[in-house]
């Protein structure tokens, strides 16, 4: 970990000295946005990063500012911080390649075309999502249900909001048998995460929901040993809606926001549920687990169905990790999406493009939920194999009532993620936080 310092200077002066110039191509003038701007700005942030340099200097220059509708500076200090993001809390780094202990920016900007204010807005967003970064890097035997429980209350404290932690005897009491019969298989107990965030002057209310699975291992439907350690990832919808709400903290929109996380391993006990079990979700449908490696959808299902009645939210978002298909269908670059609102589809889209936290929609017509009707309950947590995505997020709409709801997908998202300049080479994105922050701080009550 280090400090960074962000300085703005409105004279362009000291270029005499300067030990060190990086030139970074943008493309094509016309079709220059701010993501690209952000991504050279990522790739800098890895050449500082990997020379352990300690001060970084920008020229703003009209040219440049033009392009984005985001503010320049925003951009530019936000894909700087993302791309230094590195996770190295479990290597000993050798005497000579100790990192710098603290960052400098001096952001030349002659012109007056951003504010010091606006460049602390890139640093909060970016830190917001390497937070969530380091949350999904974690390894699964350091990041249980009661630790992602422990950082909610670490925000709350910090940023003045209420934070609740439901236990396994509250999940009786209401009823979460999807909840507790994923968590049946592990000996760390399940949490269900509240952390609510309110503002004097909001009329409106945002629930956001984050699959928080520490491990999957698909449970007593066990996965395949190759690459089973990338569900320690399994976690990263919930590291996003944390994140999402530590940025919130310090930005202060004019909006409700309700977090809810529920989380659990998923492992094979003694203790752990059968394919064929039949359990009871919160809202009293029946469910049978016939794969119990379709787990998100499960603890999702009980806390979207608890959130919907005990807050009455006007809108619902979820991420999860939840089909390794959305990799088949859009692979690492984009999350898709199942909704029930287009309007709340639209405002999603377009924070997506704005944060270069890309969304799609995928269809949902009704024939896609035929497959998950039950023959001996209700539903069943599986369809016969195709268009699992789509699948995935219609068992979820079952949960939901009529609030409007998107259901953000982001298993191609949260890891492995090639060619994006501000993108670690390998481990967690953070997916998701600045999605959401744009889109609660734009928020239009919907239509
Ligand atoms: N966490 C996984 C989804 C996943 C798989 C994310 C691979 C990233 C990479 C989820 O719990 C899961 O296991 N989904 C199953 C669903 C299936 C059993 C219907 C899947 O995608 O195989
Ligand atoms: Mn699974
Ligand atoms: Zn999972």
């Amino acid at each position: 970990m280090c400090s960074w310092q962000i300085n703005l200077s409105q004279k362009f002066s000291g270029y005499e000295k300067i030990p060190q110039l990086l030139a970074i191509g943008v493309g094509k003038k016309d079709e220059l946005d701010a993501e690209t701007i952000r991504r050279a700005a990522g790739k800098a942030g890895k050449m500082l990063a990997a020379l352990n340099a300690n001060t970084v200097g920008f020229l703003l220059t009209p040219l440049l500012n033009k392009a984005t509708e985001t503010d320049l500076g925003q951009v530019l200090v936000e894909g700087l911080t993302l791309g230094a993001y590195e996770f190295n809390a479990y290597k000993k780094l050798e005497g000579n390649k100790a990192k710098a202990k603290s960052i400098k920016i001096i952001c030349c900007d002659p012109e007056k075309l951003t504010s010091l204010k606006v460049l602390k807005i890139g640093k909060i967003r970016a830190d917001g999502t390497n937070m969530a970064r380091t949350l999904g890097n974690t390894p699964a035997n350091d990041l249980k249900p009661k630790d992602l429980a422990e950082e909610a209350k670490k925000i709350a404290k910090q940023h003045k909001m209420e934070c609740t932690v439901l236990e396994e005897k509250d999940m009786k009491k209401l009823g979460m048998g999807m909840l507790l019969g994923v968590s049946q298989g592990s000996r760390e107990p399940a949490k269900l995460i509240i952390l609510e965030y309110s503002h004097q002057k909001a009329t409106q209310t945002v629930a956001l929901v984050g699959k928080g699975v520490t491990f999957d291992s698909g449970g007593i439907s066990l996965k395949p040993g190759k690459n089973m350690d990338e569900m320690k990832f399994d976690m990263c919808g919930a590291a996003a809606v944390l994140g999402t709400m530590k940025v919130i903290g310090q930005l202060n929109p004019k909006l409700n926001i309700i977090a809810v996380i529920p989380t659990t391993e998923n492992l094979p006990g003694g203790e752990a549920q059968r394919p064929g079990d039949i359990v009871t979700a919160h809202n009293g449908k029946r469910v049978e687990i016939l794969n119990t490696d379709a787990e998100g959808r499960l603890i999702l299902g009980d806390a979207l169905s608890y959130v919907v009645k005990e807050f009455k939210p006007d809108a619902v978002i979820d991420l999860a990790t939840l089909t390794g298909a959305v990799i088949t269908a859009l692979g690492h670059l984009t999350t898709g999406a199942i909704t029930n609102n287009d309007d709340l589809m639209e405002q999603v889209r377009k924070a997506g493009i704005n944060s270069g936290d890309r969304v799609w929609q995928l269809p949902s017509f009704p024939e896609y939920g035929e497959s998950i009707k039950g023959k001996y309950a209700d539903l069943q947590n599986i369809g016969g194999g195709d268009s699992g995505t789509i699948v995935g997020g219609l068992f979820l709409e079952h949960f939901i009532d009529e609030t409007p709801w998107v259901h953000l997908d982001i298993a191609g998202t949260s890891w492995n993620v090639k060619h994006v300049g501000y993108q670690p080479n390998s481990g967690a994105t953070g997916v998701g936080v600045r999605l959401l922050v744009d889109l609660v701080q734009n928020w239009k009550t919907l239509k």
